[in-house]
């Protein structure tokens, strides 16, 4: 039986009615909450809400050590994770969906390593490709079966937050080569590759990043397009469950 991890990002805090949950702490401390356990056909799926079951973890301040542990721990053979992020490139209009496979890391002082101290064990991971591969060709493939739009091969900037960003760092992360911005991708990603879980991203573009376009970027317009694009989020992800239960 195939087991899935699934992070939810803003505009995705809950999935559905678990049969059970999972409260796990660990070396790293607590997890952002007790990991929802959902049995669906051929298919064991774990949900973890990255900001809380409230939604009041910010991005810098996510333990995003003991979330990836508690995965590690419940022994995923994969995790998918969806990221609200504002759009840079003109492709990524608010309410789009993109699977990336590049990103450039902008935060700074989050726990990035579980190899923190001298006396853990030193990881120099791979990491020229962050996400996985074969899980980001799965979605990619469980989007054209659902029917739903998606931007492939984009970068994510990832941004230290909790504020959005200037229009001048927008215009930096441009130059740069990213195509979004978003604040939690990382250390998430490069913490599931030293875990060694197979990790990819759905990310749902917000808004327009800071300065692209001329309108300031108001909230309440970013949780409207936000809720409306997690209905195909879900549709992309039901048919990607649908070809794992079938691949077993
Ligand atoms: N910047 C960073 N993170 C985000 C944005 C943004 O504009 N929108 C949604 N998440």
């Amino acid at each position: 039986m195939v087991r899935l991890g699934l992070i939810g990002g803003t505009g995705l805090d809950h999935w559905g009615s678990p049969v059970r949950s999972h409260a796990l702490e660990g070396p790293y401390g607590c997890p952002s909450a007790g990991l929802a356990e959902f049995q669906l056909d051929g298919l064991s799926l774990f949900f973890l809400p990255r900001h809380g079951l409230h939604h009041d973890i910010p991005p810098h301040a996510i333990n995003y050590r003991a979330n990836i542990d508690s995965f590690r721990q419940l022994k995923v053979d994969s995790l998918i994770a969806i990221n609200a992020v504002g759009g840079i490139s003109p492709r990524h209009i608010p309410g789009s969906l993109a699977i990336p496979d590049q990103l450039i890391d902008y935060t700074w002082g989050r726990e990035h390593s579980f190899s923190l101290d001298a006396a853990d064990d030193l990881a120099h991971v791979e990491f020229a490709e962050p996400f996985d591969r074969h899980l980001h060709n799965g979605l990619v493939r469980a989007a054209s079966i659902a029917g739903v739009d998606v931007e492939v091969d984009a970068c994510v900037a990832v941004s230290q937050g909790p504020r959005l960003e200037t229009a001048a760092e927008i215009r930096r992360f441009r130059q740069d080569g990213c195509d979004l911005v978003g604040m939690t991708s990382m250390p998430e990603a490069a913490l599931a590759r030293e875990a060694g879980l197979p990790y990819a991203s759905i990310c749902v573009s917000a808004n327009w990043a800071a300065g692209v376009q001329g309108d300031p970027i108001s909230m309440d317009a970013i949780r409207t397009t936000l809720s409306e694009a997690m209905i195909k989020v879900r549709m992309l992800l039901n048919a990607y469950f649908r070809e794992c239960s079938n691949v077993e």
